[in-house]
């Protein structure tokens, strides 16, 4: 996976945080498309659920914002940017990826899920438990 050449530190806020455009995927070895002509919008600072039956592709949408894969067509972007422009570690630091089981729910346990993916950070971003249930994509 290649190093984009990177984004301006503080990409525009305020408009779509993510978005994919006509994206289709195909797992190396696969015939059948797992993304197939999917676009999204998601607005900066909404809260969002995919949601959808056993192989519908919603871990691989997580999978391809983090880029472990590329699209074989269609683009996406993080705040106005191909993700392909960004430094993996600077997209990584701004996408956390937390699986399901190796998510605690506990009250308690909000904040250490939250420094699993920004260890630098004091506060959690998230003021509640039910807020961190709502952030659950995979
Ligand atoms: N690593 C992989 N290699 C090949 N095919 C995969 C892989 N991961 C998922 N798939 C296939 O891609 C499709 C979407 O899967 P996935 O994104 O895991 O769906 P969901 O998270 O909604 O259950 C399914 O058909 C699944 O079998
Ligand atoms: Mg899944």
């Amino acid at each position: 996976m290649n190093d984009g050449p990177g984004v301006p530190a503080a990409p525009a806020r305020g408009g779509l945080a993510v978005e994919l455009a006509d994206v289709r995927f195909t797992y190396p070895g696969r015939t059948r498309p797992a993304l197939d002509g999917v676009s999204l919008r998601i607005k900066d600072g909404s809260t969002v659920a995919l949601v959808g039956p056993s192989g519908a592709g919603k871990t691989t949408v997580a999978s391809l914002l983090l880029r472990f894969w590329d699209p074989q067509s269609g683009v996406i972007r993080l705040f106005g940017h191909d993700l392909r422009e960004y430094q993996l570690d600077e997209l990584r630091k701004r996408i956390a990826l937390v699986r399901a089981g190796h998510l605690s729910l506990q009250r308690h346990a909000t904040r250490a899920n939250v420094m699993l993916a920004r260890p630098t950070r004091t506060t959690p971003r998230w003021g509640s438990p039910s807020s961190a249930r709502r952030c659950t994509i995979s």
